[in-house]
Order: C-alpha cells, then structure tokens, then sequence
C-alpha cells in the first residue's frame, strides 16, 4: 500500500528496538519492481526514492517514473512511500508533489550553513502547506557535485539542533562519515556523532552514502540512530554484474526481457539482505 514517508520513518525511529527504513534509488522499473518485491518477500515497509540526476537520465520526465513506482506501491502487500531524493529546485519539488510523492528532499548542503538554512526553510514552509514532509542536509556528505568527505565537513550537533529549529524539517540528512558512490565498504562512520545528533534533535536522521558502508557498521549506526537509510550504488553495481556476467555467458541473447530479469533478480537479493540487516525485516 502507499504509504506517507514520515509515518515509516517515525514509526521506526520511535519502536524499540529501532530499525531503520531503507530508501532505494530508482533509476527504471527494474529497480522499482525488484525494491517491493524484496520488501514484500522480508515484511518490510520501504521507500522509492528518485532524485533529480535520474529524472535527468529520463529526459527531464519525472512524471512517468513516478507513476510506474505509485502503481507498484498501491498494489504493494508492505507500505511504501514516494520520495524525491537530492532535489536543488522548486520547480521539481513541485511537480513531485503533483505526481503523488509524500515527500522531498531539499538539498541546498553545498551552500553556506546560513544559506543553506534560509533556502531550506522556504521550501519547507512551502512542502508543509502542500501536505508534504521534507528531509534537509547539514555538513557535507561527498561524493556528489564534486565535494569531499572531511572531518571539517561532518554535522555539528548543536548545528543541527539551530538548524531544525530555523528550517522546520521533518528529517534531517547528517554528515558522519560516509561518501556518495563508494564501491567498497569500509567501516566509515563517526558512530559517537551519530549517539550526540540522535540525542540533539527529535526528527529521523539520515544516512545518505550508505553504499560505502560496512554491514556490521551499518546495523550499529541503525541502532543508535539512523533512521533512513539511503542505498543506491550497491543495488546498481549488482543490477549490472549480474547482467555483464550474463551476457558474458550468452553472447547471442538480444531480448532485454532475459538479461532484465537477471539483473532484477540481483536488486532483489540486496534488498532482502539490508532489510534485515537494518531490522525492517518483519515490520510490516
Ligand atoms: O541519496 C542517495 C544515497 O545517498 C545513495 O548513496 O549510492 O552511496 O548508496 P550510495
Ligand atoms: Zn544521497
């Protein structure tokens, strides 16, 4: 069923023990249809995500992406919820609201803090009045837009807690450690940082860059505190080595429909293993 992004993410920061919700990145229907039907195979409430660079990949077209994954939800045996990830303009903000997501990220991290907290609460004030919950960042994850992951760049608690305060944002993406994009998973995390954000603020955190991160890191940074969990990488480099290492094997196959169904395979079985380890397995 579809579901409201701030009704998984409070539900899991508020049960104890805590769990964490993950939030996958959709870039075709493939992804989409792999992420529920891994989700509905674990009992676990979960989260499309789509941001701005892949509705750059689909020509500009956030609408029919969105509508493939609202079906997909609707027809879901588990909740699932509609999110626009990364956004940096209104205009997408707006349309994602039109087309059915409950809710956006507003990234405006590379700007100043100041700055970036001025931007924030104009589009939170804006999501609020169009029934939206809205995610902001504070510090600096890299791996995106050509920024780095340093100690100088991680989210400073009593930040954090002006930051909600001033922006109204429902969840709050936190830098302690991880990089967009890593394709090796090491054991990253300010684990310290993360117990001081969860005791500074009171909405959900997230962990964006969750790829780069060791399993047994990331269950610990789960309980004590992460909330969303965003995953992208790791579903894309397993969706593209099951279909290499397919064709590989079957030079003359030219039918999508057999190398598709490989490489859905291969999203599915991430996406149980995480749900799991995150402890959303079971809780829908
Ligand atoms: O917003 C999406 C995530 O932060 C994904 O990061 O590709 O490193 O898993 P990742
Ligand atoms: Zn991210």
């Amino acid at each position: 069923m579809l579901a409201p992004t701030q009704d998984l993410l409070r539900a899991a920061m508020t049960s104890r023990p805590r769990y964490g919700v993950l939030a996958l990145n959709v870039i075709g229907l493939e992804h989409a249809e792999a992420i529920v039907q891994g989700a509905e195979a674990e009992r676990a409430p979960v989260i499309l995500q789509v941001s701005e660079n892949a509705i750059r990949y689909r020509m500009g077209a956030l609408e029919p992406i969105v509508a493939a994954c609202r079906e997909l939800a609707v027809a879901s045996s588990v909740p699932v919820a509609l999110h626009l990830d990364h956004a940096t303009t209104h205009d997408l903000c707006v349309r994602a609201a039109e087309a059915g997501m409950s809710s956006i990220m507003f990234d405006a991290s590379a700007a100043s803090d100041q700055r970036n907290t001025k931007l924030t609460a104009i589009e939170a004030r804006w999501a609020h009045g169009a029934g939206l919950s809205i995610e902001g960042e504070l510090g600096i994850v890299g791996g995106k837009g050509g920024l780095v992951t340093v100690p100088g760049g991680l989210t400073d608690p009593p930040a954090a807690i002006a930051y909600v305060a001033a922006t109204g944002v429902d969840a709050l993406a936190v830098a302690v450690g991880s990089e967009h994009g890593m394709t090796q998973r090491l054991d990253l995390l300010d684990l310290d940082r993360i117990d001081a954000l969860r005791e500074a603020v009171d909405v959900p955190l997230v962990l964006h860059g969750s790829s780069g991160i060791s399993d047994h890191m990331l269950a610990e940074a789960v309980r004590r505190g992460i909330t969303k969990v965003n995953l992208a990488t790791q579903l894309n480099m397993a969706f593209t080595a099951a279909i290499r290492h397919y064709l590989d094997d079957h030079e003359t196959v030219t039918d999508p429909r057999r190398y598709g169904e490989v490489g859905r395979a291969a999203i599915v079985e991430i996406v149980r293993d995480k749900c799991r380890l995150t402890g959303a397995a079971g809780r829908a």
